[in-house]
């Protein structure tokens, strides 16, 4: 019979966390290096990756923006000659407005889907080798993407980030296929409304108002619900593929169904 219990973590496994300066990539860094493993927390903002590394054992501050072809190149540098890389979330991303198709700002839909498809591609690819390296000495590595509920189906106004999302988990999904045979695992989390502070500031351009209505009248998850299940998905014996995780508030029961009863 198989063992069921959680892979122990060695402080030797080396994770990658982007988008790690706020919200859910902040709250996931500070889950693993609580689980036992050494994260490299990357976003553009260097000094709130600095308090997070302060703040926590095992968490290495690195600044990077993951839509530069430059600053990954240094990156892949940086995790070779430091130790390599066993596993990769791909969390850097967000949402850029709310308009209707007829009013739809194309440099918004191209800031999206630049963060949130082509930075997880330019991350992903550029630190494959590293894992394959990882699995072939360990037995197994891990790609995991943050992509939403919105990579499943759309709401009115959203279309230029169910777009983008919508790519992200194809991105996911074909890797998955196409890595399938090796020691890799390809896991897709999906989260509904997660109250972040900067998630809907960032949408509504920072208007504060706009931001805090989307999460009234209703319990919304919070950054450590989706940490805590990134963890869980990392934590499974190595044969076992959390391909994909949709997890939302109990109030939501789609993207355009909220029962706000004024909690
Ligand atoms: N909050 C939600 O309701 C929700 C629901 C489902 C899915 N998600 C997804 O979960 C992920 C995290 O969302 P969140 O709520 O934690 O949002 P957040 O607080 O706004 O965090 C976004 C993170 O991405 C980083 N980032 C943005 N552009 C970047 C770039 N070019 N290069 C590197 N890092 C970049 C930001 O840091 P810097 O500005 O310092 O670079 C920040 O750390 C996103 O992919 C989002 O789409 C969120």
């Amino acid at each position: 019979m198989t063992s069921t219990a959680p892979a122990p973590v060695s402080s030797s496994r080396r994770v990658l966390v982007t988008g790690a300066s706020s919200g859910i990539g902040a709250a996931t860094a500070a889950r693993l290096a609580a689980d036992g493993w050494s994260v490299v927390a990357a976003a553009r903002r260097a000094e709130r990756l600095a308090a997070l590394a302060t703040s926590h054992d095992r968490i290495e501050a690195y600044p990077l923006d993951v839509t530069s072809d430059d600053d990954v190149a240094a990156l892949v540098t940086h995790l070779e000659t430091t130790g390599g890389l066993d596993a990769v979330v791909n969390n850097a991303g967000g949402a850029l407005g709310l308009d209707r198709v007829e009013d739809a700002d194309v440099a918004q839909w191209q800031r999206m889907y630049d963060v949130n498809v082509l930075g997880a591609l330019r991350v992903t690819r550029a630190v494959l080798p590293l894992l394959r390296a990882s699995a072939a000495q360990t037995g197994g590595s891990d790609v995991v993407f943050l992509t939403s509920t919105a990579a499943y189906a759309t709401y009115e106004g959203g279309s230029g980030y169910t777009a983008a999302k919508h790519g992200e988990r194809m991105l996911a999904t074909t890797l998955r296929w196409e890595l399938a045979g090796e020691p890799l695992r390809v896991v897709q989390i999906a989260p509904g409304a997660v109250a972040t502070e900067e998630f809907s500031l960032v949408r509504f351009d920072g208007d504060a108002e706009r931001a805090a209505a989307v999460y009234q009248g209703f319990q919304p998850l919070v950054a450590d619900d989706v940490a805590d299940a990134i963890s869980w998905t990392l934590s499974r014996p190595a044969y076992v593929s959390i391909d994909e995780l949709v997890i939302r508030p109990r109030a939501q029961a789609n993207n355009w169904k909220t029962v706000r009863t004024g909690v």
